[in-house]
């Protein structure tokens, strides 16, 4: 295993939501469970003036809420790594003094110059903040007067949060910024879902089992569903999720995580440059719909009001004519000779029946059907695996068996692999993980530039103006609690399909 290196984890947007719910409670269950080097310390940079210690008296309910065990000796002895910079980072006034805090912290713990970036604020802010490291001269590493002395070589790294610009063009324009300023090698572009256990798990399903792969393709499959559907609603991002909808917010980005990882090729060898490889190919090889078939590859929706809250669109901080979709569902087709003609129907969405994060891989009928004269044998196709990813941890594999007694019937069960069952395991914050992953300098769970300028591309029909006809009478189409629009349900009905549905 890589070692993880010092260093000082730069937090810009420390005042954030996300900071302090998800990064912080993370870095947390990382020190318990000994993964930080121990001379690693955060600093968050925030415009705010407040001390290292009323920053700590911030986070520590945080803390005590999200991350798993919380002990308060261990969290005195991480408060110690917590440490806080008053600065606007997008000003290059902000600079002189955050160089001078980062030149004493290394020095007092040892962080050996590296530095590695998290860009935790609004998009907008992105281009200028790594522009500002840039002109600053905090990034050494690669330049002509960095040490290559491994000894007293530096790094610094940028993880850089979703969403990754807001269409292909501003996402061109980011990386663009980012490489001006970094290394692709020392850029980390980080989806939450490929820290999640079972996503990681698919890649090993798929590859590291023989049973699987022969007959993980469009001969075999019928078709894939993936779905991210949410209970909670918007929350306080109103004005925020106006300019971003489900398709952004979660498919283009989280989803299509997912769909990669179910659809690529084998990698040659589970190495980042393979795997990413591997990524971008089966992210570029997507089908792009005409605009004519825009309408007819999607089912867009707006929740209804549910009585306490008033409907989407109706929302503080929401445009009344908004047709930003807080549903979406799109039937996505891959041009190689794997998936050929095999529909991969993807949807997530605010306000649905449940919390259900999962996989479907439905598989054909078999080819012929020796039972078709008995009774209870309808020709159908029971084969499916389901891969459930949130809320519960579990590989479900459906196949026919015979009833028993007298006569021939068949019934249709489940073999069961749950992770929390078989590993005692309990689920971590998945942005803990891919931090180290950065620490160590480990980009397989990151996505390329290539691939998210990809990804971009294959939803843009989606979302300019080509989907003007799926988003007509979008307010209001789909009752809270409900499984979506009926227009989800037509865009497989269409195909002779339905979505599972089981709660
Ligand atoms: C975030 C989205 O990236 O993912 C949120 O911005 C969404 O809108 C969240 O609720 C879902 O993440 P998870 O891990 O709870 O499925």
């Amino acid at each position: 295993m890589l070692q993880t290196d010092p260093c000082i984890l730069v937090i810009f947007g420390a005042s954030g939501d996300l900071t302090s719910r998800k990064l912080i409670p993370a870095m947390y269950e990382m020190h318990v469970l000994g993964q930080l080097h121990a001379s690693t310390v955060i600093l968050g940079v925030s415009r705010t003036a407040k001390t290292d210690d009323q920053w700590r008296d911030e986070l520590k309910p945080w803390i005590a809420q999200q991350a798993k065990g919380f002990d308060e000796a261990k969290w005195s002895d991480f408060a110690k790594r917590i440490h806080y910079f008053a600065g606007d980072a997008a000003k290059p006034d902000c600079y002189p003094a955050l160089d001078t805090r980062l030149g004493e912290m290394a020095q007092q713990k040892g962080t050996k110059g590296n530095l590695l970036f998290f860009l935790s604020v609004a998009e907008s802010l992105y281009e200028p903040i790594v522009q500002q490291i840039d002109e600053a001269g905090l990034v050494t590493e690669g330049k002509r007067w960095c040490s290559i002395d491994p000894a007293t070589k530096s790094w610094q790294r940028i993880i850089v949060e979703k969403p990754f610009g807001h269409d292909a063009v501003s996402a061109a324009s980011l990386n663009r910024a980012l490489g001006r300023a970094f290394e692709e090698e020392s850029i980390y572009r980080i989806d939450h879902y490929l820290g999640k256990e079972l996503v990681q798990s698919m890649l090993v399903l798929r590859f590291a089992n023989s049973i699987f792969e022969p007959i993980w393709n469009g001969q075999y499959i019928d078709h894939v569903q993936i779905s991210a559907l949410e209970t909670v609603s918007v929350g306080q991002r109103t004005a925020f999720y106006d300019q971003t909808g489900a398709i952004r917010d979660m498919i283009q980005s989280h989803l299509f995580q997912i769909l990669a990882f179910v659809a690529m090729e084998p990698p040659t060898l589970y190495t980042p440059e393979n795997v990413r490889a591997e990524k971008i190919k089966i992210i570029d090889s997507i089908s792009v719909p005409t605009a004519d078939e825009v309408a007819a590859h999607c089912a867009l929706g707006q929740f209804a009001s549910d009585g306490k809250e008033g409907a989407y669109h109706e929302l503080a901080g929401v445009a009344p004519n908004s047709t930003t979709e807080t549903y979406a569902a799109i039937k996505v087709h891959f041009d190689n000779w794997r998936w050929g003609g095999t529909p991969f129907y993807i949807r997530s969405g605010k306000k649905a029946a449940a919390k259900r994060t999962e996989v479907v891989v439905q598989f054909k009928p078999p080819a012929a059907n020796l039972f078709r004269k008995v009774t209870g044998f309808g020709g159908e196709a029971p084969n499916r695996l389901v891969i459930e990813i949130a809320p519960r941890e579990r590989f479900n594999l459906r196949f026919e068996v015979k009833v028993p007694g007298f006569g021939l019937r068949a019934a249709a069960v489940d073999m069961q692999m749950d992770y929390g069952n078989e590993f005692k395991a309990e689920p971590i914050e998945a942005y803990g993980p891919l931090i180290v992953d950065a620490m160590r300098g480990d980009q397989t769970l990151f996505k390329h530039r290539i691939e998210v300028e990809g990804a971009w591309n294959a939803v843009m029909p989606f979302l300019d103006d080509r989907s003007a006809k799926a988003r007509a009478n979008i307010h209001g189409n789909y009752a809270c609690g409900s499984w979506g629009p009926a227009s989800a349900d037509e865009l497989l009905g269409r195909d002779g399909r339905a979505w599972r549905n089981e709660p």
